[in-house]
């Protein structure tokens, strides 16, 4: 195996299980590299510092794998499975559709894989991850026995990576629509032309949160609501009716197909875009609760001014919509609008409509996507939702 050099500077990073090593922090020449290649990490000071992939054409240049003295085979992998499937058993009692593996958060960088009943979802993001792509196949067959594995592997880092896109079945047979479970709610799926790796599955526990605050009679609006989640969660607490809007028509549908199959018909849903729809509409003082959930706007921080001036224009529609004493519930997925951010333009807000906005919860995403301290990006989905005092 090739060794890998890197600078003495960032050796306590690694030390404290940081995973990511920048192409900036080497001390070899990244030429010598090939993409996906096994190095070990080497500091000329430190030593052996553990086992990584890289990438030379990616700033992420290495991607660690292991911190300690292991071979990084089939057998490597089964493991690192067997222990993410295991961390699901509690989620699992509750909804037959969970993430399974979270890339790095779950030690496997580079790798995502939901189940949905017994469909598999899989994507690959990295080159690193790609050779073991067999591999991982067998195991997850192994190990869970599904009866259709597809893989949405279609991210654009897939082409920084200098990999195809693919997207389709790897094994069994397709389904045009099944369900999940969601506690007593049902969703259906259509994963072949869903978002992402199937469904938003990171908002589960917020839908449950922002739901619990929820009285008979409340008026909800669900902006950016994709498949329907946070609506269909607030009807099934006894929302007197919900307004539904995306941007795209197929989650309009899903979500109509997914109010039909709760049997709820107190609804309106609307394909259109959020922003213009809010302009048309002018509602003010009209709702009890409106959940805000746009993507992420901005990818890279250069991109962070214009997501704020989006994230400012949503919140401050939202909060002129609701009566006195309703809630809003903000979210954002991206890394670069943090809580610090939402907690600055809702203070905007503020003092821009002359009102008050209390916060009542921080949300973050669910226990199956989780949280690694040492990877801050794995802390990319933030909530909060106020109360609003006209
Ligand atoms: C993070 S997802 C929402 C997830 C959803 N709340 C759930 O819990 O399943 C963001 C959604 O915003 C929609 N979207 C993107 N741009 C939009 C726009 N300009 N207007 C309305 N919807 C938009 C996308 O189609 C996507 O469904």
């Amino acid at each position: 195996m090739n060794k890998l050099y890197i600078k003495h500077s960032i050796v306590p990073k690694l030390r404290r299980f940081s995973p990511w090593i920048y192409v900036n922090e080497i001390d070899s020449p990244k030429e010598e590299f090939g993409s996906g290649e096994l190095v070990a990490v080497f500091s000329k000071t430190d030593g052996f510092l553990g086992t990584a992939y890289v990438n030379p054409k990616c700033t992420i240049f290495g991607r660690i794998l292991t911190f300690g003295k292991e071979s990084i085979d089939k057998a490597f992998f089964a493991k690192r499975i067997q222990k993410a499937i295991s961390k699901r058993a509690r989620l699992l009692t509750k909804t037959n559709s969970v993430r399974l593996i979270h890339s790095e958060a779950d030690f496997l960088p580079g790798l995502i894989v939901d189940c949905y009943g017994d469909t598999l979802s899989l994507q690959i993001n990295t080159s690193g991850m790609e050779a073991f792509r067999e591999d991982i196949i067998f195991i997850l067959k192994q190990e869970l026995n599904p009866s259709w594995i597809i893989e949405k592997s279609d991210e654009n880092s897939r082409t920084i990576e200098g990999l195809e896109l693919k997207n389709g079945t790897i094994f069994g047979e397709p389904k045009a629509q099944f369900e999940i479970e969601e506690g007593a709610i049902k969703f259906l799926i259509d994963i072949q032309e869903s978002q992402k790796t199937g469904f938003y599955l990171d908002q589960r526990r917020n839908r449950a949160i922002c739901a619990s605050y929820i009285k008979p009679n409340d008026k909800v609006l669900d902006l950016c609501c994709n498949a329907g989640g946070f609506g269909i969660y607030a009807l099934a607490n006894q929302a007197k009716s919900c307004v539904f809007v995306d941007i795209s028509e197929h989650a309009i549908t899903q979500t109509q197909t997914n109010l039909k199959a709760n049997k709820f018909a107190n609804y309106e849903a609307y394909a259109q875009d959020v922003f213009a729809f809010m302009k048309e509409k002018k509602y003010k003082d009209t709702f009890d609760m409106v959940i805000v959930d746009p993507p992420s706007f901005a990818k890279t921080k250069e991109q962070s001014h214009g997501a704020k001036k989006g994230f400012k224009q949503l919140l401050l529609e939202a909060t002129r919509a609701l009566k006195d004493g309703g809630l809003v519930a903000i979210f954002s997925c991206s890394f670069h609008i943090a809580k610090k951010e939402l907690l600055e333009l809702a203070m905007e807000v503020s003092h821009d409509l002359k009102v008050q906005l209390v916060l009542e919860e921080e949300m973050m995403q669910d226990s199956d996507h989780p949280c690694l301290i040492n990877a801050s990006a794995s802390f990319y989905l933030n909530g909060l939702l106020f109360r609003v005092e006209k």
